[in-house]
C-alpha cells in the first residue's frame, strides 16, 4: 500500500549534511546546516547548561507527565527573555513545543483554523522550512521580497511594495534577527514602520525567533520584536532554545500568542493544549527545565547559572562578530575587490554569499567546501587558520 505515496522533496539542508558526512577528506569544511561551533570545530554544550543538567538530574525524582503546556516555570522565562515587560503577562499564551520548528508548526495550526483562513507572507528568500511546513499544512504561503542582491542589505523599500497587497487578516512571518539564510536584518526603524502596518492593514505578525542572543546582544535582537508586541493587539513568537543554549536534539520551544482580551487569553490557550494533545500529547521536558534551571538564576556552583550563560553566549557571539571582520578581510585581499564586504555587516550565523549554483558545485567538488545551495554560508563553521584558504577558493570559483 506505501508504493502509492508521493515522493517528498528533499529539504536542502538536511541532504547536505548528508553529503558532507559521506566525503572522505580532511581538509573538508562544513559551513551547511545552522549549528554554531567554536574555533575547534565543536558544538560545546554551554557550561551553564551542563551544571543545570547536572543539578536537574539530582533534584528530578519522577519522568511522570508534567502537563500539555510543559513546565509553566520555563515558559514564565522565555517570555520575560524574549519579551520582558513589553507586554502585560496576562495578555501572553506560552506553551511549550518541540524546538523552535514546532512552535511554528503549532502556531500555525493555531492560524489555520481561525475563521479568515489567513494566507502567509514569508520572506524571499527565507528558511526553506518556512515554505515547506505551510505547504504540508495546505496554508497558501506567499511571498515578499527582502533581499537586495546588488547591495546584499534588506530592501526595505521593495519589501513594503509587496506587501501593500496584504489582505486584512493575513500573516507576515518576520525573522526576529539574524535572518536565516541572508544574515540581513530589519532595522528597528523598518521594526516601527512595520507594526504601524500591521496595525493599519489588521495584519498579524508571526515571528520565528531561533537566534536571539546571535547578532548584537541579547536585549538589542528583540528590541523591533518588543516595539512590535507593545504596540499590536495581537502577535505570535515561534521560540526555539537550540541555537542560544546549544540544546538543538533535546527540542527546546516555545510557542508564545500575545491576545487582545481575557475572553482571547482563554480561547487560545486551550487550542494550542488541544494541538499539543492532538500532534504529539505533551512536549518534551528535559531540554526546558534545563532552560528553565538556567533561566531561573539558579545558584550551583557561587555563580548564578544565568550569568554564566549570557557571559558564554556573548563569548559565541564575539566570536562571530570577529569572523565576520576577518572574513571580510581575507576575502578582500583573495579577490582584490570589495565584492564581500557586507559579510562584517550582517549578523547571526549565516550570510548569503551572492554565488551561482555553479560556483557552490564547484566549491564542494574541488575544495571540500559545503555550502547551502543558494550560497548560505554558516560562518561559525570556520575558523581564523581556514579563512585564507576558504577565501582563496572563493577568488578560484567565481
Ligand atoms: C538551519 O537553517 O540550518 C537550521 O535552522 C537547521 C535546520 O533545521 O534547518
Amino acid at each position: 500500500m506505501f508504493e502509492t505515496l508521493k515522493d517528498q522533496p528533499e529539504d536542502k539542508i538536511m541532504a547536505l549534511m548528508a553529503l558532507f558526512a559521506q566525503d572522505q577528506r580532511d581538509k573538508k569544511i562544513d559551513l551547511g546546516v545552522g549549528v554554531y561551533k567554536n574555533d575547534q570545530g565543536i558544538t560545546p554544550i554551554m557550561k551553564a547548561v551542563s551544571r543545570a543538567i547536572s543539578f536537574l538530574n539530582m533534584k528530578q525524582k519522577s519522568k511522570s507527565y508534567v502537563g500539555l503546556l510543559g513546565n509553566m516555570s520555563f515558559i514564565d522565562q522565555i517570555i520575560r527573555l524574549v519579551l520582558e515587560d513589553a507586554v502585560p503577562r496576562d495578555r501572553i499564551v506560552g506553551g511549550q513545543a518541540p524546538g523552535g520548528t514546532g512552535a511554528l508548526h503549532q502556531l500555525l495550526l493555531l492560524i489555520r483554523s481561525v475563521k479568515l483562513k489567513p494566507r502567509v507572507w514569508i520572506s524571499s528568500p527565507s528558511w526553506p522550512n518556512h515554505e515547506a511546513i505551510l505547504d504540508h499544512l495546505g496554508i497558501r504561503c506567499l511571498k515578499y521580497s527582502y533581499f537586495d542582491t546588488e547591495t546584499c542589505e534588506v530592501d526595505f523599500e521593495h519589501m513594503m511594495s509587496d506587501l501593500v497587497s496584504v489582505k486584512s487578516g493575513d500573516v507576515i512571518l518576520l525573522h526576529g534577527c539574524c535572518h536565516n539564510p541572508t544574515g540581513a536584518n530589519l532595522s528597528y526603524e523598518n521594526w516601527v514602520d512595520l507594526t504601524k502596518f500591521c496595525l493599519q492593514k489588521n495584519v498579524l505578525p508571526l515571528v520565528d525567533l531561533a537566534y536571539q542572543g546571535f547578532g548584537d546582544g541579547i536585549e538589542e535582537d528583540v528590541a523591533g520584536l518588543r516595539h512590535m508586541a507593545t504596540n499590536l493587539p495581537e502577535i505570535c513568537v515561534a521560540v526555539s532554545g537550540s541555537k542560544n543554549f546549544g540544546l538543538y536534539r533535546e527540542r527546546v520551544g516555545a510557542a508564545i500568542a500575545v491576545v487582545s482580551d481575557k475572553k482571547g487569553h482563554k480561547i487560545v490557550e486551550d487550542n494550542l493544549k488541544s494541538f499539543n494533545r492532538l500532534t504529539f500529547s505533551f512536549p518534551p521536558d528535559f531540554g526546558a527545565s534545563v532552560v528553565d534551571l538556567v533561566l531561573s538564576e539558579c545558584d550551583t556552583d557561587d555563580t548564578p547559572l544565568v550569568k554564566l550563560w549570557r557571559t558564554e553566549l556573548t563569548e559565541m557571539r564575539s566570536r562571530m562578530l570577529d569572523l565576520r571582520l576577518s572574513l571580510a578581510d581575507s576575502l578582500r585581499r583573495s579577490t582584490n575587490s570589495s565584492r564581500f564586504d557586507f559579510v562584517s555587516k550582517h549578523r547571526g550565523m549565516f550570510s548569503l554569499l551572492g554565488l551561482s549554483p555553479d560556483e557552490v558545485l564547484r566549491l564542494r567538488k574541488e575544495h571540500g567546501i559545503y555550502m547551502v545551495g543558494d550560497s548560505r554560508i554558516n560562518l561559525a563553521g570556520l575558523n581564523n587558520t581556514q579563512l585564507d584558504d576558504f577565501s582563496m577558493a572563493i577568488a578560484a570559483v567565481i
